[in-house]
C-alpha cells in the first residue's frame, strides 16, 4: 500500500505518451489461450490488472514470457479450466477466460470476478447469453460452472450491450461450427481491437464496432504478433489536466476519434484543442466554463470511466455541471473526498450535480476505485497546499508510473509509504 503526496498549484506544461489500452488487453489476453501457437503481444503495458492476468495465464499452465519488444505467450502447455478464487476475485477481468475457456474445454469454473466496487456489476448477461447457445451453468460454493458440450452456433440478442459479455459470447462462439449472430452488441474500441487480433489468428467475425456481429466458427487459430490500440481513457484523463491546472499538455497516441464526446466537452469550456492524426493538444489559461449537463452512456457515447475525472475538473470550473452515472450506480464515491477539498457537489440517486467554487485546497483523501483514485489525484494537482492520497494502489490497475509522467510535466508528486 502506498500514498500519493500531492503539492498543487502548478501549471503543468508537456507532451505525455498514451499507453497500451487496459480494455484491450485483458480480453486480448485472456483469448490468446485459444490459439495452440505463440502469440506475440507488442507494446504491452504492465498495468496491475494486466499483471493479474498473467498469474491467471501461469496458473492455467500457459508459458508468459517477458521480452523486450512485448510479451510471448504460448499456450500448448494449458492443463487448466478452473480458476480459484483468490485469481479471479482480484479483478474483474477474470470474467473474460470465461469464453476462452469454453472454447479450449468446453467446460469451464470460474470463481465470480471481482474488481472495482463501483456497483454490483452482475454477470447474468454473460451466462444468459451462453445459455441462449445451449451452455448448462450451475453455481457451487460461489464458482460458476459451465458445461459447453452441448452449445451450438446461432442467434444471441444482449439486452444491454454490455462490453464483456459481447466479448465473451464472441470468444465462446469462435469454434462453434456454422455462424454465430450476437445483436444488441456493444461497439467499444477495445471490442473492434479484440476482433482484430482473433482475426489476425484466422478467426471469422465481422461486424465489430457495430450492434450486430458475426463469428462463423473455424476449427482452430493460427500464430499471431499483434499491437494493441492505445488507452482513451487515459488520453482523457491526460486531456482533463489542463482545464484543472493551466498550462498547455500534448497527448500523443491517441485516437481523437475515440474520445470525440470529451473533445466537444473540452471545446465548450473555453479552452483550446488542437486536433491532429494521432495527437492532441489542450492549453487552458484561463477558468473553464462549467459542462452542462453530461450523461455517462455506452460508447459511442461519453464513457463512465472519464465520468470521475470529469468531475474534478467540473469542481473549479466557472459555473454548474450535471453528471448522470447511469452505467454503474456506486461510482460517486470520489465526490465525499472532492468536497473535503472544498467542492460545492449534491449527490441525487445516480446524479450529482456540481457547481464551480474558485479553487479547493489540499486534504487528506482515500481513492476507493480506479478512476476515482485518478480523479483525487488530478483535483489534487489543482488544489492549494498539499493532499495525500490513500490506498493509491489501486489507481496503478488502469494507470502506470502516473507519478512519473505528471512529474515530467511539471507536477509535484511523490510516493510515500
Ligand atoms: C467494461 C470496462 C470498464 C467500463 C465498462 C463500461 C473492461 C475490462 N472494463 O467493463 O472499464 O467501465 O465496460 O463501459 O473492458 N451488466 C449487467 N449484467 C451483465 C453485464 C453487465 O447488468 O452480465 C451491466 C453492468 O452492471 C453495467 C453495464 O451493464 O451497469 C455495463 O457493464 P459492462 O459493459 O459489462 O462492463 P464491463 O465489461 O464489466
Amino acid at each position: 500500500m502506498f500514498k500519493y503526496k500531492v503539492y498543487g498549484g502548478n501549471k503543468l506544461y508537456g507532451k505525455l505518451e498514451v499507453d497500451t489500452a487496459k480494455n484491450a488487453l485483458l480480453p486480448i489476453l485472456a483469448g490468446s489461450i485459444m490459439c495452440d501457437q505463440k502469440v506475440i503481444i507488442k507494446k504491452i503495458t504492465y498495468y496491475e490488472d494486466v499483471n493479474k492476468m498473467i498469474d491467471i495465464l501461469n496458473h492455467l499452465g500457459v508459458t508468459v514470457k517477458k521480452t523486450e519488444y512485448g510479451i510471448e505467450i504460448d499456450s500448448s502447455s494449458i492443463c487448466k479450466n478452473e480458476i480459484p478464487s483468490m485469481l479471479s476475485s482480484t479483478l474483474r477481468a477474470s470474467i473474460f477466460f470465461l469464453g476462452p475457456l469454453i472454447s479450449k474445454f468446453k467446460k469451464a469454473t470460474i470463481y465470480y470476478p471481482g474488481g472495482c466496487n463501483i456497483g454490483c456489476r452482475p454477470i447474468n448477461i454473460h451466462l444468459d447469453s451462453l445459455k441462449t447457445l445451449g451452455a448448462t451453468i450451475y453455481d457451487k460454493h460461489g464458482y460458476v460452472c459451465v458445461d459447453g458440450t452441448k452449445m451450438k452456433s446461432g442467434f444471441v440478442h444482449l439486452p444491454f450491450p454490455s462490453v464483456g459479455a459481447t466479448e465473451n459470447v464472441i470468444m465462446a462462439s469462435l469454434f462453434l461450427k456454422g455462424k454465430t449472430t450476437i445483436s444488441g452488441a456493444a461497439k467499444e474500441p477495445e471490442i473492434i481491437d479484440l476482433c482484430n487480433f482473433l482475426n489476425a489468428m484466422g478467426a471469422k467475425i465481422v461486424g465489430a464496432g457495430t450492434d450486430m456481429i458475426e463469428i462463423d466458427g473455424i476449427t482452430n487459430l493460427k500464430s499471431v504478433t499483434f499491437t494493441p490500440i492505445n488507452d482513451r481513457i487515459i488520453a482523457g484523463t491526460y486531456a482533463l489536466i489542463p482545464l484543472i491546472t493551466g498550462g498547455e499538455i500534448e497527448i500523443d497516441g491517441v485516437n481523437p476519434n475515440h474520445i470525440l464526446p470529451l473533445i466537444n466537452i473540452i471545446k465548450n469550456s473555453s479552452c483550446k484543442i488542437h486536433i491532429l492524426n494521432d495527437k492532441i493538444v489542450v492549453q487552458s489559461d484561463k477558468r473553464v466554463n462549467g459542462f452542462g449537463m453530461v450523461e455517462t452512456l455506452p460508447y459511442p457515447h461519453f464513457p463512465t470511466d472519464l465520468q470521475q475525472p470529469l468531475c474534478s475538473a467540473a469542481t473549479t470550473a466557472n459555473g454548474t455541471t450535471v453528471i448522470v452515472e447511469n452505467l454503474f450506480e456506486n461510482r460517486f464515491k470520489h465526490v465525499p473526498n472532492l468536497v473535503k477539498m472544498g467542492a460545492n457537489i449534491r449527490i441525487k440517486d445516480r446524479v450529482c450535480v456540481v457547481e464551480g467554487v474558485k479553487k479547493l485546497l489540499g486534504a487528506d483523501l482515500q481513492a476507493e476505485d480506479l478512476r476515482g483514485g485518478a480523479s483525487l489525484l488530478l483535483a489534487s494537482l489543482g488544489a492549494e497546499g498539499y493532499s495525500i492520497i490513500s490506498n493509491a494502489d489501486i489507481i496503478c490497475r488502469g494507470y502506470f508510473d502516473l507519478d512519473k509522467k505528471l512529474k515530467s510535466i511539471g507536477a509535484n508528486v511523490e510516493i510515500i509509504e
